[in-house]
């Protein structure tokens, strides 16, 4: 029997993440109902995606509650993650989160517990891990190709949300409902990748974040330096002022280095050096571009990865915990910014 899925929240990420990568798994996932406070929406999305057996729902948690329901798609405004992850999972039911997982690490923590206390599955839909780009690039990392790796450094950036979703009066604007500005917004995407990317967990930031460009109440750019915690060196940088979007990383190791840049005709690069008993280290041994293998995108992979932990049982790549260590690290950027200073992150 296909997992049976409720959509909390039928906004830009329900449309085009959540639905269309549900659908072209129907063998998999049943959209059983479509929630939200205005019901409007929910009615145009079950349109759009001819969801002709999906209920309608306004009150969510009537949804969290329902006995034919196995999965919850929590994609709402950051600030109601918690409250509606948490009653989810009380009820019995798997949780695929939007990212961030929720505004404050203490709030995640809640999540993660109340995950494991009733036997289901929390995961939060860190799409960057899922991207084709990033898991070739992992690959490479692991393999240990790279020798030891010392620095590690990465940048998102788009226009901002009003090219997203709705115009600036919009909830991402609103600190007490979005948490801030870019570094929560895409700040979370790149500090997820980046400490996954290292396996290795950043002990203390020096963040500054601030609002150059948008005349909004939150910030607009951000730049943290991270330690990790074997003095490996980190630095992320997120923007809601470039154009055209861009995801890129670079890792540099004992033996070479990585680079990517999703969207690029080769994403992946691989430049081992020349490291032997007097070599010069600027000589070329080895370039690599690493097959792809999927043209799938980050949200599909993620959809369809919950869908069959959910089924064969398996733990999801981004468990609740995952997401708890990210928003520790954006909640002590905001702190290290705020008191110009490096923050432990607890
Ligand atoms: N993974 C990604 O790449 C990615 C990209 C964009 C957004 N997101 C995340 O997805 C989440 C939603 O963002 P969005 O862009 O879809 O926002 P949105 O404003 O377009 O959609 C949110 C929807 O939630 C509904 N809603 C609000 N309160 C509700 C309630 N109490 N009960 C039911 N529905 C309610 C709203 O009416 C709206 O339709 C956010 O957490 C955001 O950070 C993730």
């Amino acid at each position: 029997m296909a997992v049976r899925v409720a959509v909390i929240g039928c906004g830009k990420i329900a449309e085009r993440a959540s639905l269309p990568n549900l659908i072209n798994y129907k063998d998999k996932a049943e959209v059983k109902v479509l929630c939200d406070i205005d019901a409007a929406k929910a009615r145009a999305l079950k349109d759009k995606f001819q969801l002709s057996g999906a209920e309608i729902e306004t009150n969510w948690k009537k949804v969290v509650k329902r006995k034919d329901i196995d999965v919850v798609f929590v994609d709402t405004p950051n600030y109601l993650h918690e409250e509606m992850a948490v009653a989810a999972c009380k009820h019995k039911k798997h949780v695929l989160v939007e990212k961030p997982i929720a505004i404050f690490a203490k709030a995640a923590d809640k999540m993660a517990k109340a995950a494991a206390k009733n036997g289901v599955y929390l995961m939060v839909e860190q799409t960057q891990r899922f991207d084709p780009v990033h898991q070739a690039a992992k690959k490479i990392l692991d393999s240990g190709v790279l020798g030891k790796i010392h620095n590690i450094r990465g940048r998102i950036g788009h226009a901002g949300p009003e090219y997203w979703s709705e115009g600036k009066a919009h909830w991402f604007y609103d600190k007490s409902k979005s948490g801030g500005g870019a570094m929560v917004d895409i700040g979370v995407h790149i500090t997820d990748l980046v400490r996954w990317f290292a396996g290795k967990k950043i002990v203390e930031v020096f963040a500054t974040i601030r609002t150059i460009e948008k005349d909004v109440k939150v910030d607009d750019n951000a730049t943290v330096l991270f330690k990790f915690e074997d003095g490996t060196k980190g630095e992320i940088e997120c923007s809601w002022t470039t154009r055209p979007y861009e995801v890129t990383t670079a890792v540099y190791g004992s033996k070479g280095k990585m680079t990517t840049s999703i969207g690029t005709e080769k994403p992946v690069r691989v430049v081992i050096a020349k490291t032997g008993k007097g070599d010069d280290p600027n000589c070329i041994l080895e370039e690599i571009y690493p097959e792809l293998g999927s043209t799938a995108s980050g949200w599909e992979n993620a959809v369809h990865c919950f869908i069959d932990c959910v089924i064969t049982k398996n733990k999801p790549l981004v468990s609740g915990e995952e997401g708890r260590a990210t928003m520790a690290v954006i909640n002590a950027a905001y702190e290290s910014s705020a008191k110009g200073k490096w923050v432990k992150v607890k």
